[in-house]
């Protein structure tokens, strides 16, 4: 058993995913997407290579995968090689979305102890900068059956089973929910039982917004969907919540949102002056809509300090919608105090083993897209100590209970 990080704090990977070998076995079995195929390599016929293929007409013949995507131990040797003490791993993208609710439930369970065992055979250390508590290196979130006509009792008995699991610690979710979106009345028992639980709800995209209309014809690669269809499909699906009272029913309730919240801190403003002025909704919400932003977490792999050091301003500023008259807006020292609250709900992350650096011999070095985001971190100027420390890892320690 290690002791890790004496001089230091902990860092913690929140954001990580992986394909478990049960999953990438029925990924290669499928014709359609999504599914795992195996094609001659380019440039050398006689070598295979499997490739991803996770949504319909996907550009450039969908993406390499191999072993990162369902080895523990190169999880683990990822986590080494860039000095990550813990992560909290989820199941890739589309989940359990595209099954029948038969397969989908049994496969949640399947899953769930899955990832239950792939965390408890992991290392056991004690990390003594942060906590005496021994400590693994993996924990997990689980997979809820979120497909249309499941029966919500098969949701509600997944949730049930993640719950009496030690190591998975919340679940993961898309955004279709049973098919109507995470605003649908029929995830109200859902909502309930997760808040219930203590059990955190990372909220990650697969669809994108816009589709290839909104793309054009060029082809740019995964560019498109990926850094605009991605945040723009979670900056519609938690607003579709918000707007639907989920928050207000439910303030207990973990949301922790993927790429930073997609755009709804930059549009939040503009979202509460929307509701201000729309008859239909004027009256709906408890709150200003700049206050959900600080009931929710966010992730910190958007790769740049400015956007973390935004990111938290907008969060912290939520204080100010909920004691408006106490507070001026505008006050520098106010801004400053925000700034650094809002960075208590920023939980660094990876979204290994996606982007991986190109080009041959690139495995080898340290991965870019990790390196800018732990540099991300560092150089935002208004943070301290404590605040980059938290971010690092303090704040996912607290927020998934990783010290009890
Ligand atoms: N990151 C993810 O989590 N999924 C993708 O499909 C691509 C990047
Ligand atoms: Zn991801």
């Amino acid at each position: 058993m290690a002791t890790r990080a004496a001089a230091r704090s902990l860092l913690v990977d929140i954001h990580t995913h992986t394909y478990l070998p049960r999953y990438a076995a029925l990924l290669r079995a499928r014709s359609t997407a999504p599914r795992i195929l195996s094609r001659p390599k380019q440039g050398s016929k006689d070598v295979l290579e499997e490739r991803l293929v996770i949504l319909d007409n996907e550009p450039s013949g969908g993406r390499p995968v191999g072993p990162q995507y369902w080895d523990r131990e190169q999880k683990l040797a990822f986590m080494d090689k860039h000095g990550i003490d813990v992560s909290v791993v989820s199941t890739a993208n589309p989940w359990l979305d595209f099954l029948p609710p038969d397969t989908a439930s049994t496969l949640a369970r399947e899953l769930n102890d899955d990832l239950e065992s792939y965390c408890a055979t992991s290392p056991t250390f004690t990390a003594t900068a942060a906590t005496s508590h021994q400590m693994k290196r993996l924990y997990a979130l689980g997979l809820l059956p979120l497909v249309p006509s499941v029966p919500i009792a098969s949701v509600l008995s997944a949730i049930d089973q993640i719950a009496t699991l030690p190591h998975l610690r919340g679940v993961i979710v898309g955004t279709r929910g049973l098919g109507k979106g995470l605003d649908d009345a029929a995830l109200e028992p859902v909502w309930q039982k997760l808040a219930a639980n203590s059990l955190v709800v990372f909220i990650h995209p697969h669809y994108g917004v816009g589709g290839a209309d909104a793309w054009g014809e060029r082809d740019n690669g995964h560019v498109l969907p990926l850094a605009l269809g991605f945040p723009f499909e979670t900056t519609t699906a938690i607003t579709r919540l918000i707007l639907a009272g989920v928050l207000d029913r439910h303030p207990s309730l973990k949301l922790l949102l993927a790429h930073s919240g997609g755009t709804l801190p930059q549009l939040s403003s503009r979202l509460a002056s929307c509701i201000t002025h729309d008859p239909a909704v004027a009256a709906r919400l408890q709150h200003d809509a700049r206050w959900y932003l600080g009931r929710l977490w966010f992730d910190a792999v958007c790769y740049g300090p400015e956007e973390l050091e935004f990111v938290a301003s907008a969060i912290g500023r939520a204080s100010r919608y909920a004691e408006s008259d106490k507070i001026k807006p505008g006050d520098q020292t106010l801004v400053a105090a925000e700034r650094k609250d809002g960075s208590k709900r920023l939980l660094w992350g990876t979204d290994h083993p996606f982007f991986p650096p190109i080009g041959e011999g690139a495995q080898d070095e340290k991965w870019m897209s990790v390196m800018e985001n732990l540099e991300a971190v560092d150089a935002v100027g208004p943070w301290g100590a404590e605040e980059k420390d938290g971010v690092r890892g303090g704040n996912a320690i607290e927020l998934f209970g990783l010290d009890k």
